[in-house]
C-alpha cells in the first residue's frame, strides 16, 4: 500500500498519541527522582542489617544471619538473656570488630524495609501507622541527627557506607521533604 501524505500524518499522530497515553501510564507507576537517593541509602546493608523483616538481625554487606545465635526479642533488644548491649557498647569498640552506638536494637517490625522497591519503601516510611508516628519533618530530623542512622557513616573496621556521603544524604532529604514527600 502506497500512503499519501495525508495518510502518513495520520499516523505519526496515532503513534503520537498512542505514546503519550502509553507514557502517562508509566507516570503513574513510575517513583519520584527525588526518593531514588534516598532509597539507595536506606536499602544500604548498614541500614538494612538492622531493618530487618525477621526475627535477627543481619551482619556485613552479604546480610549473612548474626551470629551466636541473636535473636530480635519482645523489645528488639535481644533475648533477655543475651541482650544487644552485652556486645554492642556506645561506640565502636575494639577497633571497629565490635560496632556501637547509643540505644543499639533492631528496629521495629512496622519498620522493616525488606524486599520492598523504591515506591513501597517511601509509602511506608510515611506511613505514620508504621514509621513510629513521625511527620516529614520528624523523618528529616531522625535521618539528619539520630545517632543510629549517623552509625551507617563512620561504621567501625573495614566496613562499607552507604552510597551518598552524610551531608549530601542530609541534603537530598531536605529536596524530598521540601517537595511534600513524593513517593
Ligand atoms: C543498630 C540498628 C539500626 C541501624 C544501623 C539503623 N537503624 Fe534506623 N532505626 C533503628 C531503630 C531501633 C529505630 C526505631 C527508633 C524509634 O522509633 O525511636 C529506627 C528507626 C528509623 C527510622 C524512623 C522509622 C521509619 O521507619 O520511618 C528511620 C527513617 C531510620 N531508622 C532510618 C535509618 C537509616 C537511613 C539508617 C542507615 C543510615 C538506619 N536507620 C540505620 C535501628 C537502626
Ligand atoms: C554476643 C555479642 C553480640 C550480641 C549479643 C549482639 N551482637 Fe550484633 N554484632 C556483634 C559483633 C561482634 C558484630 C560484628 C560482626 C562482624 O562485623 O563480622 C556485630 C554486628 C552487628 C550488626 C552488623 C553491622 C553491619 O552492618 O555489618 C548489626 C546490625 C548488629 N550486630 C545488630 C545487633 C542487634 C540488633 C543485637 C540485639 C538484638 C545484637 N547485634 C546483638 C556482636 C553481638
Amino acid at each position: 500500500m502506497k500512503l499519501n501524505f495525508a495518510h502518513r500524518a495520520r499516523l505519526v499522530l496515532a503513534f503520537t498519541i498512542i505514546g503519550a497515553a502509553s507514557l502517562t501510564t508509566q507516570n503513574v507507576h513510575a517513583q519520584s527522582p527525588l526518593f531514588q537517593p534516598l532509597y539507595e541509602v536506606l536499602t544500604h546493608p548498614r541500614c538494612m542489617n538492622c531493618h530487618t523483616i525477621t526475627d535477627f538481625p543481619r551482619q556485613g554487606d552479604e546480610r549473612r544471619r548474626h551470629a551466636q545465635l541473636v535473636v530480635r526479642g519482645a523489645d528488639n533488644h535481644g533475648a533477655p538473656t543475651l541482650q544487644c548491649s552485652a556486645c554492642h557498647q556506645d561506640e565502636n569498640v575494639i577497633d571497629g570488630a565490635v560496632p556501637g552506638a547509643p540505644h543499639w536494637g533492631l528496629a521495629p517490625l512496622s519498620m522493616g524495609w525488606e524486599g520492598l522497591n523504591a515506591r513501597e519503601l517511601c509509602l511506608v516510611l510515611k506511613d505514620t501507622s508504621k514509621n513510629g508516628n513521625r511527620s516529614l519533618q520528624d523523618l528529616f530530623l531522625h535521618m539528619s541527627e539520630d545517632e543510629l542512622v549517623l552509625w551507617g557513616w563512620t561504621p567501625g573496621g573495614n566496613r562499607t557506607t552507604p552510597p551518598l556521603s552524610q551531608p549530601d544524604f542530609v541534603k537530598a532529604l531536605q529536596a524530598w521533604v521540601s517537595a511534600g514527600g513524593p513517593c
